[in-house]
C-alpha cells in the first residue's frame, strides 16, 4: 500500500448519442496517445501523491483530459477518470475531477468508493458531436468479466447531487440548473458480450446497457427515444423506462431512464439486466453473455455557468455465486 497507483488509460464509455459519431474523428493526437497508453503531451504530472501508508486523506484535483486514478483500496478497487474525450482545443471550458481518498485504503464498507466531485463548464456545440466528456468511476479489481449466469446482484448505494458553482451542494435544485441551461445526465454504463474479453471493451462489446438516474436539459436523449418505451421496471421507488436502438458501431444500446431525478438510490440494479434476458426479444443479451464493464458518471454537454456533480456516497457491490 502507499502511493496511489496511477495508470494511463482511456475508458471512453461511448454513451448513446442520437447522432452519428466516428471514432477516427473524435480521437485527436492527444487522445490517441492516451488510448495507446502514452502520457498526454500537454498535461503535467499530477502532484500531491500521498507519501506513506497512514490514516491521512489525500485530495487530488485532476484537470487533465484522460487519466486513470486508482486510489489505494483494501476492498473493492475503483478507477476514476476525467475522460474528456470530446474536448476540442481552443473551444474553451474546463473540467476537474476531485478525488478524496483514504491513504490507508479503508472505507466505511469494503465496497465504499472514495468520494469525488466533478466541476465543469463547457460551451454549447452545434456540431453533430455535442458531448465533451464522460468523467466516471469504474469498478475494477477483477470483478469483471462476470457471467450473467452466475451474477447474483449489483447492489448500488448512491447519493449524488448536481449544483451551480464550483463547490458541492447538498441537494439538487432543478430550477437553478435549468436557469443556467445545464445539459447532462447521470448514468451507469455497462457493456456485455458473449465473449468475455470483448465484453470488457466498450468499443467492441455487442451490448451497452445503461441506467440513467437523471437527464438535465434536452440534449441527452437515449438511443431509440423516438421509438417509445419498450419496458418499465420500478426499483427502490424509482421508475425506469427502457429504450432500445443500435448505434453507429452496430452495438445494441439498451437504456433504462429514470422518469424523475433520482439522486438517492439504494438497491440492486441486476433486475434491469434480468428483464432483458427474459423478454425473449431478438438482439437482446442472453444469460450466457458476460458483463465486462461498469462505470458511473455524467455525460457533459454544456452549461452557461460552472456546475458540480458530487458523489459523496457510493458503493457498488457486485455479487456472483
Ligand atoms: C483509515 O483512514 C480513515 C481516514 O482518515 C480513517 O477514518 C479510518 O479510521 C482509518 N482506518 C483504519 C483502520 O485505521
Ligand atoms: C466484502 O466483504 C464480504 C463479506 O465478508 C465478502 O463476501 C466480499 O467478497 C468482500 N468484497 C470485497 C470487494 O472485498
Ligand atoms: C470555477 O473553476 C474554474 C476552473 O478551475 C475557474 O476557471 C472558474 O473561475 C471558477 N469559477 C468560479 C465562479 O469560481
Ligand atoms: C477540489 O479540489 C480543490 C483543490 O484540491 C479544492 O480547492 C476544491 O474546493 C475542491 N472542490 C470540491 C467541489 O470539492
Amino acid at each position: 500500500m502507499g502511493a496511489l497507483n496511477f495508470r494511463w488509460l482511456v475508458n471512453v464509455g461511448l454513451l448513446a448519442l442520437p447522432i452519428a459519431i466516428t471514432l477516427g474523428v473524435l480521437f485527436g493526437i492527444q487522445s490517441h496517445r492516451e488510448a495507446t497508453g502514452q502520457p498526454p503531451i500537454f498535461t503535467p504530472e499530477p502532484s500531491g501523491r500521498p507519501k506513506l501508508d497512514n490514516n491521512g486523506i489525500t485530495v487530488e484535483n485532476n484537470c487533465m483530459k484522460a487519466f486513470g486514478i486508482e486510489p489505494p483500496a483494501k476492498g473493492q478497487k475503483y478507477i476514476l477518470n476525467p475522460n474528456q474525450w470530446g474536448v476540442v482545443d481552443g473551444e474553451g471550458g474546463t473540467l476537474c475531477l476531485n478525488v478524496t481518498s483514504n491513504n490507508n485504503g479503508t472505507y466505511a464498507t469494503n465496497t465504499t468508493a472514495p468520494p469525488f466531485y466533478v466541476s465543469w463548464q463547457f460551451p454549447q456545440r452545434t456540431t453533430s458531436q455535442p458531448v465533451h466528456a464522460f468523467p466516471n468511476i469504474k469498478v475494477d479489481g477483477g470483478v469483471f468479466p462476470a457471467s450473467l449466469n452466475t451474477l447474483k446482484a449489483i447492489n448500488v448505494d448512491m447519493e449524488w447531487t448536481y449544483g451551480v458553482g464550483n463547490g458541492s451542494v447538498t441537494t439538487t435544485d432543478q430550477a437553478s440548473l435549468t436557469q443556467i441551461s445545464l445539459n447532462s445526465n447521470v448514468a451507469i454504463d455497462m457493456f456485455l458480450d458473449k465473449d468475455k474479453t470483448v465484453a470488457e471493451d466498450s468499443a467492441k462489446a455487442n451490448f451497452e446497457v445503461m441506467v440513467w438516474f437523471a437527464t438535465f436539459g434536452t440534449s441527452a436523449k437515449p438511443l431509440g427515444f423516438g421509438k417509445g418505451i419498450v419496458a418499465t421496471r420500478v426499483l427502490d421507488g424509482a421508475t425506469f423506462n427502457l429504450y432500445v436502438d443500435q448505434n453507429e458501431q452496430k452495438q445494441w444500446v439498451l437504456t433504462w431512464v429514470a422518469s424523475a431525478v433520482t439522486e438517492k438510490f439504494h438497491g440492486d440494479i441486476s433486475p434491469l439486466l434480468e428483464d432483458l434476458l427474459t423478454m425473449g426479444k431478438a438482439n437482446f443479451p442472453s444469460s450466457s453473455d458476460y458483463l465486462g464493464y461498469l462505470s458511473l458518471g455524467t455525460e457533459t454537454f454544456y452549461a452557461d455557468a460552472p456546475v458540480t456533480f458530487s458523489v459523496p456516497s457510493l458503493s457498488i457491490d457486485v455479487r456472483s455465486s
